[in-house]
């Protein structure tokens, strides 16, 4: 049985304020609670970071906030010569979504530092949490873009092309947020860092099942997504008979079929193939679609076997769309590589779980977080707390005050050992 909550031998962790302010952040959303949707820069994200930079600035941390949104809360070290040790998470959520996903990170990471504090820690190094711009790819359909920006691996004519669903720029966005500045001078160095950790909710199933409160994430699974658009004369759905048609959402539904078949037949369980995204024009229930577009999500924790599925994909949409006689446009949005934590961050957050008396297991991550990007420019690790029922990406995502705290025990220790 873990320990109570107030007993904590590394930091006295403040559970009931984390709830509070869990809780309290969770209202900043256009959709009523308990479900949370948060998109960059939108009137409710806006209200949640300054709400954030408050209580981070309350704690006595140096905050400053970057050409791309990226906000930074530093404890500064009694030896400033020294590169900082980071945490952080994303608090955007896509629509209709939990109040912890990110979140946890985040508000998980400023009570560990308050932790710290209280329990007198003078970190040699200084440590700087972070709360990175829109880790979910819901307005420009391009996930972690505060951390890759960070990390250097998006280039200004990518950024440029980024478009929101009314055709707006992310310079419009930013302007309009207040954002000023060269994003690509926001891009850090490596060693800018020591270390990063982050907190998060595992968003699966495996720690609840398993019992264990601390999950010690090894790997990241490599994410993929790959946008298909397809065409056709479109036209009044009384008048045109069928032989005459070049239906793409016909040709579009062959292709939800083959990610499906593909994912599945990859050969192993690891490979998960989604189409969450799908929009028809002009979407009126008498006119045949005319323009169907899809944004298709690959992953695997193996970066052939993931390749080969998105190949085989992006073939399946090429044979339907000529079958049907239809037109074909692709774009790969992403596809990059997988995650692999660092021994020495992995050993300072096991060391923690000796510390606190908590079970721990190592895992990979099948969700992408922002961490797969700061392990370009520094050594990284995850700490995973269980998710009830395994679900996250819904309202009813839940991960009770002792797990958050559990993991925050284990973050803050692992941070005192990193900034020492
Ligand atoms: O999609 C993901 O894995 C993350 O939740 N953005
Ligand atoms: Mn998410
Ligand atoms: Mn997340």
């Amino acid at each position: 049985m873990s320990p109570p909550i107030d007993a904590w031998r590394n930091a006295p962790i403040d559970a009931a304020r984390l709830e509070a302010e869990i809780e309290e952040l969770a209202r900043f959303s256009e959709t009523p609670y308990p479900s949370v949707t948060r998109i960059l820069f939108t009137e409710q994200d806006m209200a949640a970071r300054r709400w954030l930079m408050e209580r981070m600035t309350a704690a006595g941390l140096a905050v400053r906030v970057d050409a791309v949104g990226n906000i930074f809360a530093r404890w500064e070290g009694t030896d400033p010569d020294l590169p900082p040790v980071a945490t952080g998470s994303h608090c955007d959520a896509i629509p209709d979504a939990g109040r912890f996903d990110g979140v946890v990170g985040v508000l998980g990471g400023l009570e560990a530092i308050r932790a710290l504090q209280a329990a007198g820690h003078t970190p040699r190094r200084g440590i700087e949490l972070i709360m990175f711009t829109a880790e979910e790819p819901t307005r420009y359909a391009l996930g972690c873009l505060g951390s890759r920006v960070l990390a250097g691996v998006v280039d200004r004519e990518r950024l440029d092309a980024l478009r929101d669903a009314g055709g707006g720029t992310l310079d419009r966005a930013r302007a309009a947020a207040g954002v000023f500045g060269d994003i690509l001078g926001a891009t850090l160095e490596p060693g800018h860092y020591a270390a990063f950790i982050e907190l998060h909710i595992e968003q699966g199933p495996e720690l609840e099942a398993s019992g264990t409160p601390i999950g010690v994430v090894t790997a990241i699974a490599a994410p993929a997504t790959l946008r298909v658009e397809l065409s056709g004369a479109g036209g009044h759905a009384g008048a045109v008979l069928m032989p005459l048609r070049h239906d793409p959402l016909v040709a579009a539904s062959e292709v939800v079929l083959a990610v499906d078949r593909e994912a599945r037949g990859s050969g192993a369980p690891d490979t998960v193939g989604t189409v969450g995204l799908l929009t028809v024009d002009p979407g009126a229930v008498n006119s045949i679609p005319r323009r169907v577009r899809m944004d298709i999500d690959i992953r695997d924790t193996d970066l052939a076997r993931r390749d080969a599925v998105l190949e085989r994909v992006r073939a399946a949409a090429r044979d339907a769309a000529a079958r049907h006689g239809v037109g074909h446009e692709e774009a790969i949005l992403n596809a990059d590589d997988p995650m692999t934590s660092d021994p020495a961050v992995l050993d300072a957050v096991e060391s923690a779980c000796e510390e606190e008396g908590l079970a721990r297991v190592r895992m990979i991550s099948r969700a992408y977080h922002d961490c797969v990007f700061m392990a370009r420019i520094c050594p990284a690790a995850m700490v995973f707390i269980p998710s009830k029922d395994g679900v996250s990406h819904r309202p009813d995502e839940y991960t009770s005050p002792r797990e958050i705290a559990q993991g925050t025990a284990i973050l803050a220790g692992a941070l005192r050992r990193l900034s020492a």
